[in-house]
């Protein structure tokens, strides 16, 4: 069937996942508006691939306040946007058995780039998604670590799986609610070799760039699923949980929200 969508606003598109996906979109013939906080590596992405296929717009997502004029500069300059794709994200370690070392601005911010942004950026782009003609999308990626936390990042991986629970309910409420050309993806990465594990962000890890997999193997396999149309899109290591008993916990998920919506039919209403 092919990628369904031709414009995609990538959010942490200046390096590792976002950037690889970025250059394969285009490679596939999308327009890539490419976000981030580094300048020189959007302007080098366009650069690249030229002003015809691709757009940048420097932003720091967790300035809040800011994100409803990012939305309307966006939407002025691209009003044939059909796709928000939400990638950036930031990993820190944290250990409870020294709690006086764990720096709760850090965990602050980790918690406003990889969770709280997602949110506002999904309630300021929606009304535009929802009033859309024409198939549109939100990808989001979240990670493996949404399913089963690892000891080193406890922070991290309770915003994934934050994000993961939102998701879920996301999805459903769109399809109730008959926005039926507006799909809700989420992509789950395992461990990718990008420059999140790297030594000056995380310096208690070694060898950071070569933990998981190489990058082309991911962009591949994701690819393969956003090009299938799926809407929930295990990669790696991450279909382990995904095949098994994250199908159970989906299945009770929907036993809760059919029983749920009888009994609120005027929620679902207001
Ligand atoms: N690599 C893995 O093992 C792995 C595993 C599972 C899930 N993931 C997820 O995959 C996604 C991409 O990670 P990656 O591995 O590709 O890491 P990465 O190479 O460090 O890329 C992170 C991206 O996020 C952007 N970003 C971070 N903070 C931002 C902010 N405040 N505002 C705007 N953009 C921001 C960065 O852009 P700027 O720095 O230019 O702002 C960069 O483009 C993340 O959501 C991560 O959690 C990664
Ligand atoms: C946390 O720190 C303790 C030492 O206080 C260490 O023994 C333990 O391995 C650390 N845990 C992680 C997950 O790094
Ligand atoms: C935020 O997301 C990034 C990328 O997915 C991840 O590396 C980081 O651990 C996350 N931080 C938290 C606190 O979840």
């Amino acid at each position: 069937m092919g990628f369904a969508y031709k414009k995609v606003l990538l959010v942490g598109a200046t390096s590792g996942i976002g950037l690889a996906l970025a250059d394969k979109l285009v490679q596939e013939g999308v327009h890539v508006i490419a976000v981030g906080r580094r300048k020189e590596n959007l302007d080098a992405f366009v650069s690249k691939h030229g002003k015809d296929k691709a757009s940048s717009h420097v932003f720091d997502i967790t300035k809040i306040s800011e994100i409803s004029k990012f939305r309307d500069e966006v939407l002025a300059a691209h009003p044939d946007l059909d796709c928000l794709f939400l990638n950036s994200g930031i990993q820190r370690g944290m250990n409870f058995t020294r709690p006086e070392h764990i720096n709760l601005d850090t965990f602050e911010l980790e918690l406003s780039t990889n969770y709280t942004s997602f949110i506002h950026l999904t309630v300021a782009f929606l009304p535009f998604f929802q009033k859309k003609q024409q198939p549109s999308s939100i990808i989001y990626t979240t990670s493996a670590l949404a399913f089963v936390p690892i000891p080193h990042c406890a922070n991290y991986c309770a915003t994934k799986a934050a994000l993961h629970h939102v998701i879920l309910v996301l999805r459903q409420q769109m399809k109730d609610a008959g926005f039926n050309h507006l799909k809700i993806v989420e992509l789950f990465p395992p461990a990718v070799q990008t420059e999140l594990h790297d030594a000056d962000k995380q310096p208690f890890i070694d060898n950071g760039r070569e933990i998981g997999m190489p990058l082309a193997d991911f962009v591949r396999d994701a690819w393969d699923g956003l090009e299938a149309g799926k809407e929930e899109i295990p990669v790696g290591g991450a279909k382990d949980a995904w095949s098994t008993w994250e199908q159970t916990r989906q299945a009770s998920y929907q036993q809760a929200h059919q029983m749920m919506i009888g009994m609120m039919k005027d929620f679902y209403k207001s």
